[in-house]
């Protein structure tokens, strides 16, 4: 026999030595739930171990990531009140706008980046602004571009619009620019499948539509060309970074992504995969540290470089411990 692939595999050393999928914490992005209030910190029932925080706990939280060395974190706001436009989204005062002040404040250091959506602030769960019963999108893209630019004021680093609104990475790089933010990244939420893996975060942020469903602004999950449609024409809008979602049931769509386009990609294991490893590991089905560190190492592997996970800092502690990377 001339080749024996088992030869590379007689030792941890050597197995470590040949491994092609390398990991760092760096590249983690923690995803955050922000509410009203002072003093709360609530978990989520659909997401054990995952909580709403109010801006005062969420300080806590923050150091917790940083002293495990994860250095980014995505926020999402839940705020007390919605209505019809989503006003607060872009309000100055918004839940997101005063994490952003909090969160700037105490960790100079910290990575902040914030979601740009209008369903956690809209009476009618919808990402955009209604016309009838449908979600118009050209008059969305105003208020996603104000409420980009209201994030940036208040501090974030970097801004991902989630909405699925033709156009809306454009206008947003157009209303930065105007500010004189043309150094802030956009990492555009570009290839966002109409998925289920969704729920438990939707009853996390209070944010599932009154009626109807999001089929008509996401994507259709058996499309796999018109994911290299979407990330295509947000790279030509100017989007810096690439993101697909979800991540698990979709690493195909990743390579080919990553494959295609020449900025970095990102993937997002969303609120529903975390909730399944959760409950299969409480089931005593799976092993969720081993579980976690397959799934992390199979989104790298598939060619993402950038990876939004609640389980982020378990991650960080698992490379940290060379378990994975
Ligand atoms: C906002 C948004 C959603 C998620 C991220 N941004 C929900 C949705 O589109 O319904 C999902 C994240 C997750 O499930 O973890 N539009």
């Amino acid at each position: 026999m001339i080749t024996r692939p088992r030869r590379l595999r007689q030792n941890p050393v050597l197995r470590k030595m040949v491994r092609e999928t390398r990991m760092d914490a760096s590249s983690l992005i923690y995803p955050m739930f922000v509410r009203e209030g002072s003093g709360i910190k609530e978990e989520i029932p659909a997401m054990e171990g995952q909580y709403r925080y109010t801006t005062d706990t969420m300080l806590y939280a923050l150091e917790d990531l940083e002293k495990a060395g994860v250095r980014s974190v995505m926020f999402f706001g839940i705020p007390d009140v919605k209505d019809e436009v989503g006003s607060g989204a872009y309000a100055e005062d918004g839940i997101v706008q005063r994490a952003l002040r909090e969160a700037r404040a105490h960790f100079p250091e910290m990575y902040l980046i914030t979601d740009v959506c209008m369903c956690e602030y809209t009476s009618h769960g919808h990402c955009g602004l209604l016309k009838g019963h449908d979600v118009d999108n050209d008059s969305t893209l105003e208020l996603l571009a104000k409420t980009a630019v209201s994030h940036v004021q208040a501090g974030a680093d970097m801004v991902a619009p989630s909405d699925m609104m033709d156009g809306r990475v454009l206008a947003i790089r157009n209303a930065l620019d105007d500010h004189g933010y043309e150094n802030t990244p956009i990492m555009s939420y570009a290839v966002k499948y109409a998925s289920s893996f969704y729920a438990p975060f939707r009853d996390a942020a209070g944010s599932a539509p009154s009626f109807g469903d999001r089929k008509s602004y996401q994507m259709d999950f058996h499309n796999r060309k018109e994911a290299l449609k979407e990330a295509q024409l947000d790279v030509s809008e100017g989007a810096d970074i690439i993101m697909v979602k979800p991540a698990m049931t979709y690493l195909d769509i990743v390579r080919e992504v990553a494959d295609t386009v020449n900025v970095p990609v990102a993937a997002y294991s969303v609120s529903g995969e975390y909730a399944m490893v959760k409950a299969g590991a409480k089931l005593g089905c799976v092993d969720e540290e081993k579980i976690v560190c397959e799934m992390a190492t199979g989104v790298y592997r598939a060619g993402a470089c950038v990876y939004l996970t609640y389980f982020a800092k378990e991650i960080a502690g698992y490379i940290e411990k060379g378990y994975i990377g």
